[in-house]
Formats: C-alpha cells, sequence, structure tokens
C-alpha cells in the first residue's frame, strides 16, 4: 500500500492554518462537539482542545468532511490517502442491483482464496460503522479447509448433544436433517466452504453483536466484487457460544467470544437472476 501513514501521537488532529479557510465545517460535523470555532479576524484556525485527545473518537468526521484538506488525523492508525476529486459515486440503479444479487452461497470451488486478497477486503471491512469508532472486531480467519471441517464436525457433535438433552430449543426440528446430511457425506454448516470468517471481540457486557454483525455484513457484500460469495454460518456461532470442544479449537485470546461467523470461498454456480421478497413494510409519521 502506498502512502500510509502511521502516527503514534497524543495530537489527535492538525489543522493547516495556510489550507483552512474557517468555513467552521468541522466545527459541525464532529460528532461529539469537540472542535471549537476559530476566528477569521485573527486568522485562528479551529482546534481541539489537548484536554480533549482522551474524548476524541478518532472517527476522522472531522478530515473527511473538510472542504479544503486542512485538517489530517494523527492518531495511531493506517489507512492509504484516496483522492476522492476524480470518483463518481456508483449509481442507485447499479449499486441496487450489485446488492440484491448477493446470495448466500452454499456450494464452493476447492480453489483456496489467496490471504493477499483476504486481506484486501478486510482493508475494506475495517472502514465498516461501530459504536462511537470504538471498532471492536477482531478476526479469525480459518484458512486451512480441513480446520473448517473440524469445526464443522464439532458444530454437529454440539447438535448430537442439544438433541438428546431436554433443551426446548426450536433448532431441534432442523437437527436430524442435518446429521443425518452429514453422516452421508455432506457438510451441512460450512456447506464445503474453504474458509471461515470469524468476527470475535472482547467478552464484555459493553460489547455486543451489533459491530460484529455490520462487519460481517460488508465483508459478505464485498465477496462478489472480488469473485467470491459467502453465506453466514448461523450454527457454527450458537454452537461456539457453548460447546467447550469448539471453544477450545478455535482458541480465541483469553476473555474473547465469537460474535458471528462467515464461510466463504469461490463460488461454483453463477448467480442469474434476482428472487423475489417480501414487499416492504413501512409506517410513516
Ligand atoms: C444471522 C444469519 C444466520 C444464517 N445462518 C445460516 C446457516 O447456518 N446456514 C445457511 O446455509 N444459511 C444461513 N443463513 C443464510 C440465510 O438462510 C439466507 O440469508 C436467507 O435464506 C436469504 O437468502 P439470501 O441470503 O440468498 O438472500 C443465515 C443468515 C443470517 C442472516
Amino acid at each position: 500500500m502506498d502512502n500510509i501513514l502511521v502516527v503514534d501521537s497524543m495530537t489527535m488532529i492538525s489543522f493547516d492554518s495556510q489550507l483552512c479557510t474557517n468555513c467552521g465545517t468541522c466545527v459541525v460535523t464532529c460528532p461529539l462537539g469537540l472542535i471549537l470555532e476559530g476566528d477569521k479576524a485573527s486568522e485562528r484556525t479551529p482546534f481541539m482542545p489537548d484536554n480533549l485527545d482522551a474524548v476524541c473518537a478518532k472517527c476522522g468526521s472531522c478530515e473527511a468532511f473538510c472542504p479544503e484538506g486542512a485538517i489530517s488525523s494523527l492518531f495511531d492508525t493506517s489507512y492509504s490517502k484516496v483522492s476522492l476529486k476524480d470518483f463518481r459515486d456508483i449509481g442507485p440503479e447499479q449499486l441496487g442491483i450489485y446488492m440484491r444479487k448477493r446470495r448466500s452461497v452454499r456450494n464452493y470451488s476447492y480453489e483456496l482464496v489467496s490471504k493477499e486478497k483476504i486481506e484486501r477486503i478486510m482493508d475494506i471491512v475495517r472502514y465498516a460503522p461501530s459504536g462511537v469508532n470504538s471498532q471492536p472486531v477482531k478476526w479469525l480467519i480459518v484458512h486451512n479447509p480441513e480446520k473448517v471441517r473440524k469445526i464443522t464436525s464439532l458444530t454437529i457433535e454440539w447438535m448430537q448433544g442439544l438433541l438428546e438433552s431436554d433443551d426446548e430449543n426450536p433448532m431441534k426440528m432442523m437437527i436430524p436433517t442435518l446429521i443425518s446430511a452429514y453422516e452421508n457425506g455432506k457438510d451441512p454448516i460450512c456447506r464445503g466452504a474453504p474458509h471461515l470468517a470469524i468476527a470475535y471481540t472482547v467478552n464484555s457486557q459493553y460489547i455486543d453483536s451489533t459491530d460484529s454483525v455490520i462487519a460481517l455484513t460488508w465483508f459478505e457484500l464485498a465477496a462478489p466484487a472480488f469473485g467470491l460469495g459467502a453465506c453466514w454460518a448461523g450454527f457454527v456461532k450458537i454452537a461456539s457460544i457453548s460447546y467447550q470442544p469448539l471453544i477450545d479449537e478455535l482458541n480465541l485470546p483469553p476473555g474473547h467470544v465469537v460474535r458471528h461467523a462467515m464461510m466463504f470461498g469461490y463460488p461454483r454456480y453463477d448467480v442469474h437472476s434476482i428472487p423475489g421478497r417480501n414487499p416492504v413494510d413501512i409506517k410513516w409519521k
């Protein structure tokens, strides 16, 4: 990647007085209202008081919305400087078809996806929104297909245990078919996908699944642009919360939990049409 800026500094943002016109956009776009107005008469640029560094969410709104390119975020992170000057937004027609054409992919070729390609997708996914820009999501990419098969077999084991238990879990209805498919050599859990993307976070009451689900939604949406397909791995997610052998297999760092999981790889079949969905249910006020 070119032009990666990595700065470790306590100063969160810098204002270039040569470029700043004191238009005030940074003041009104800061979500936490941390940037104080400048003064046109004395040519003092807006500024963020040093004592607010710790409060800054490092979201970069000030930098993104500054029409003069006068603001640089200096927090400890990395990004490629991309000029948006000549970038034309994707039109609604094209975007609508791209998004509606996304399908859950359940048939994969054996070809492995290169780590480099996965990293390119992740470089997009890390820009998914998160509450107060907390960016809590970490990733376990199961790249080795044999390890994906192991996760399938442990999830099936968990299902067998659930079936034999008194638990009134509504999933019990589906389980016999899945187990029988597995016994017949199929993979009804990870669908023969070569890889799994597992989004995990610190196990804290202050972090729920939302940020992880958004990030995985981005992953699934980005996948087709890279020639890939994906599908939520709901059973893996549920089993990985409570089934100790699966928790041990995933071996996340201590104090972390799985938030959701997605299988992915090169799709075996192309999508040729877009199926119907319920009409949207909107209540206007
Ligand atoms: C939270 C969640 C969990 C899911 N878990 C599974 C799963 O374990 N296995 C599977 O084959 N599909 C799974 N799916 C895919 C859904 O079945 C699929 O999204 C739905 O049928 C709509 O089809 P589409 O994604 O092609 O539009 C899951 C989807 C979501 C959103």
